[in-house]
């Protein structure tokens, strides 16, 4: 009938508006609820050979929200760990999900140089920030212009013991690395110092980065006699080259062990035993760091975690859960470009001692310290016992 017929044409006339309003309600009811979150999608290797990388830096960054708030401008800061089993394009799949089904302010972790490299195209082209926690070749943060760094590079590293070395006779040394982007920054910026300071490198020894077989090459630092080996191996890496260098009598033969720290990386030291003791590394934290910041942060970390003693991967991972939650608070929660700028510059107190995020390059600037490994009780530790301060990535100072 008629009624019916009008009944509808109204409907049909009114149907796409319906619909608009829908659309726009339930699109403003989600939207609404994703603002009142700021979220971080963290990625780490927690399996497989750098699973202590993962575990270390989680544990800093759950440390680091239990002690500051868990909610930022009003908004709960909500934090997703992913594991990517430091396998790049897992990496870069995990970084694409969490940009655009979780919506993530932030990309977090990274604890590899390859993870880093192959996730940077999605900040770029999502505008999202990324805070490398790991991650430390020089060039990771050419890579894209929201990548922002709180760990350390291998060229701040290398320089400290380059210039440490020839001062305490350390003529001629044999230099031994993991084949890939910061094992490469450490052999150069090592050996380019050395050799302005007087020094001579006989050799140029280079590691695969899985699962490497020290022993041919422990054996042909033998044969050279150098005074010293200078070693770079990823966080994790250094008990197996420590019982290897060992059990081939290296220090027995005269031959010194320098490195950067991450061969007497503070997770694994106290079970490498005395063949550790007065070896000479120069890197950005040491756990027994002497200031009242840094003890407090150990016996947090330390009660929370069984014992766990933190190492340069959990500071770079509590520093920058610092910069990401200090950054949301200024930007009231923000994202994108917003995001970004209030993590340019921002400088505190950190355990490992001052620092500084450069404006300019993006990259952390910290003190480097020389230390020795001593016992402290019946613990070993990294003592400090000198400091460059304030030092800026010597990758980018051209
Ligand atoms: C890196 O892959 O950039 C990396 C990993 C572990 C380290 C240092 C650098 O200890």
């Amino acid at each position: 009938d008629n009624t019916q017929l009008l009944h509808a044409g109204v409907n049909q006339w009114l149907a796409p508006y319906y619909i608009v309003v829908m659309v726009a309600l339930t699109a403003g009811t989600f939207s609404a609820f994703a603002q009142e979150k700021f979220s971080i999608g963290l990625i780490l290797p927690m399996t497989g050979p750098f699973a202590s990388t993962g575990k270390q830096i989680e544990a800093a960054a759950r440390l680091y929200m239990a002690q500051n708030g868990d909610t930022v401008a009003g908004k709960k800061v909500e934090l997703i760990v992913k594991d990517d089993t430091s396998a790049p394009d897992v990496t870069k799949r995990i970084a694409q999900e969490l940009v655009v089904n979780d919506k993530v302010n932030v990309l977090a972790g990274f604890g590899l140089t390859p993870l880093a490299l192959a996730t940077a195209p999605i900040a770029t082209q999502s505008k999202t920030p990324l805070v490398v926690m790991a991650a430390a070749t020089s060039s990771i943060t050419q890579a894209s212009p929201y990548i922002v760094r709180t760990s350390f590079t291998l060229p701040q590293a290398a320089v400290g013991i380059a210039d440490w070395a020839p001062k305490n006779g350390i003529k001629k040394v044999v230099t031994l690395v993991s084949d890939y982007g910061p094992g490469i920054d450490a052999e150069k910026y090592f050996k380019d110092r050395f050799l302005f300071n007087g020094g001579q490198v006989i050799e140029t020894l280079r590691v695969p980065m899985r699962n490497p077989d020290f022993a041919p090459f422990l054996q042909k630092v033998r044969d050279l006699k150098p005074d010293a080996m200078f070693v770079f191996v990823p966080s994790g890496a250094g008990a197996a080259l420590m019982k290897q260098f060992a059990e081939r009598g290296m220090d027995k033969a005269g031959i010194k062990l320098i490195g950067t720290g991450d061969v007497t990386d503070d997770d694994i030291l106290n079970s490498m035993g005395d063949v550790a003791l007065g070896v000479v590394t120069s890197h950005h934290y040491s756990a027994s760091h002497n200031s009242p910041l840094n003890k407090k942060f150990v016996e947090a970390f330390t009660k929370a975690n069984h014992g766990l003693r933190p190492n340069f991967m959990a500071v770079g991972g509590y520093d920058g859960m610092r910069v990401i939650i200090e950054a949301a608070r200024a930007s009231k929660g923000g994202s994108g470009e917003a995001l970004l700028n209030a993590m340019k510059g921002q400088s505190f107190e950190s355990p490992r001692g001052p620092m500084l995020i450069d404006p300019q390059t993006r990259d952390v600037v910290h003190n480097v310290y020389i230390r020795k490994v001593e016992k402290v009780g019946d613990q070993l530790f990294n003592q400090e016992f000198s400091t460059i301060k304030d030092m800026k990535d010597p990758g980018k100072a051209k």
